[in-house]
C-alpha cells in the first residue's frame, strides 16, 4: 500500500477524548504491524470557528483531498448554537463531506454477544444482528436549493429547503449498496416515500432500474421509510442493507444504533468514487456526535471512535485482516466485562475513556501474540 496518511479533525466535546484513544491504536499499529501512518492534524467545527471564524477552513478541505483517509471526531455543541447556518460546526461537515464527494455513508449496526442485554429490545430481536445502512451523504434536503428563510408580506416568515436528486446521485449510491450486499446476506431494501414525494418515486424508479439491469441475483426490495422505522424496531434481523436518502439514512441510522445498545457503538465510513489509480476520498467517523453534556469527563465510548478506525483499514487501506483484529478485540473486552457508562449494565465494570482504550490495546497485544 503506498498512502499511508492520515489527517485527524477531532473536533468538539467528546471529539478530541475518543480521538486520543484511537490514536493510541494508529501507535499500536505502528509499532506492532509495521505499518506506518502519518498523521497531520486540523481543526474542525467549534474548534475551527473558534480560531478561524468558518467550521473548516480552504487548507484543511485541500488536506482532507489529499489524505489517505480523514478520521473525524465530532462537531457540535450549545457554545456555537448561534451562530450562523454556513459558518456552524455541522457546515464544516457538510462541506468536507461535500467537497470531498463522499457520498455513500456506511453506517452498519452491529450488536456484539456481550451487548444484547444492553439494547432496548428483548435479545432475541439483536442478538447475532448485522445490518449495513447505506446513507447517500451528498444531496437531498441538506444541500439542495433553494433554502433560506424568508419574510413574508403579511409579517410571517416561511423557512424554505429543498429535496433533490438526480438520476446520477442515485445510481452510485444504489451501486455500492448491491455490491456490498454481493459480499454480505445478498438482500438490499431502498427506502424512500415514493407515495408522497416526486423526488421519493425517482429514488425507487432508479433503484428498481439498477437492480433489473445489473443485480438481479440480489434480493430486493422498496420499503417505505416510515415503515423501515417501524420493521426496525419490530424485526430488525429482516435486514440485511438498507439504503436510502441523506434525510431518512440520518433518522433511520440513529434509530439502528440503538439497537446495538448504543450510539457509542456505530462507527461509520463515507467513501467517495474511486478514480482511475482505485483511489478514493474517504473520511471514517463515529455516529455519536459531540454530546456535549458529557465532554471532559473521561465518560466517552471510544468504541464507535475505534470502530471507524478499523473501517478506514478497511475500506481505505487494504488492511482487512487487521480491521478484522480490531473487532476482535472490542468484542473480547466487552465479553470480558468492561463497560463504558453508556452501555454500562448490573454486574459489570464501570471504565472511564481511557481504560476502555488501553483494555482494547492490551487484547490487541494478546490477540497478535
Ligand atoms: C450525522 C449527524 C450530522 C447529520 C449533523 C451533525 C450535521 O447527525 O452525521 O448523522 O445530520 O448528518
Ligand atoms: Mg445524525
Amino acid at each position: 500500500m503506498s498512502d499511508k496518511s492520515l489527517l485527524i479533525v477531532a473536533g468538539d466535546g467528546i471529539g478530541p477524548e475518543v480521538m486520543d484513544e484511537v490514536r493510541h491504536v494508529i501507535e499500536w499499529m505502528d509499532k506492532r504491524r509495521s505499518v506506518k501512518f502519518t498523521i497531520d492534524d486540523a481543526l474542525i467545527g467549534g474548534a475551527c470557528y473558534d480560531v478561524h471564524g468558518v467550521a473548516i477552513t480552504d487548507e484543511t478541505i485541500d488536506k482532507a483531498k489529499s489524505a489517505g483517509a480523514v478520521l473525524l471526531g465530532a462537531v457540535g455543541g450549545p457554545k456555537w448554537a448561534k451562530v450562523d447556518y454556513d459558518k456552524r460546526p455541522e457546515a464544516g461537515l457538510l462541506r468536507i463531506r461535500k467537497d470531498l464527494e463522499l457520498f455513500a455513508n456506511l453506517r452498519p449496526a452491529i450488536c456484539f454477544d456481550a451487548l444484547t442485554d444492553a439494547s432496548s429490545l428483548k435479545p432475541e430481536f439483536v442478538s447475532g444482528l448485522d445490518i449495513m445502512i447505506v446513507r447517500e451523504l451528498t444531496g437531498g434536503v441538506y444541500f439542495g436549493e433553494p433554502r433560506g428563510i424568508t419574510d413574508l408580506p403579511n409579517g410571517e416568515r416561511r423557512g424554505v429547503n429543498t429535496q433533490v436528486y438526480d438520476t446520477h446521485e442515485i445510481i452510485r449510491v444504489a451501486r455500492v449498496a448491491f455490491e456490498l450486499a454481493e459480499k454480505r446476506d445478498g438482500k438490499v431494501t431502498s427506502c424512500e416515500k415514493s407515495n408522497v414525494m416526486e423526488s421519493g418515486l425517482l429514488w425507487r424508479e432508479e433503484v428498481e432500474k439498477l437492480h433489473v439491469e445489473e443485480y438481479a441475483h440480489i434480493e430486493f426490495e422498496h420499503m417505505l421509510a416510515d415503515a423501515c422505522a417501524m420493521q426496525l424496531v419490530r424485526e430488525p434481523k429482516q435486514f440485511d442493507v438498507v439504503v436510502t436518502d441523506n434525510l431518512f439514512g440520518d433518522i433511520l441510522s440513529d434509530e439502528a444504533s440503538m439497537l446495538t445498545g448504543s450510539l457509542g457503538m456505530l462507527p461509520s465510513a463515507a467513501l467517495g468514487a474511486e478514480d482511475s489509480d482505485g483511489r478514493r476520498c474517504a473520511l471514517y467517523e463515529p455516529v455519536h456526535g459531540s454530546a456535549p453534556d458529557i465532554a471532559g469527563q473521561e465518560l466517552a465510548n471510544p468504541i464507535a471512535a475505534i470502530m471507524s478506525f478499523a473501517m478506514a483499514l478497511r475500506y481505505s487501506f487494504d488492511m482487512g485482516e487487521d480491521a478484522d483484529l480490531i473487532e476482535r478485540a472490542v468484542a473480547q473486552v466487552l465479553a470480558g466485562g468492561l463497560r463504558t457508562s453508556d452501555i454500562m449494565q448490573p454486574g459489570k465494570a464501570r471504565v472511564s475513556t481511557g481504560v476502555m482504550g488501553d483494555a482494547i490495546l492490551r487484547e490487541l497485544d494478546n490477540l497478535a501474540a
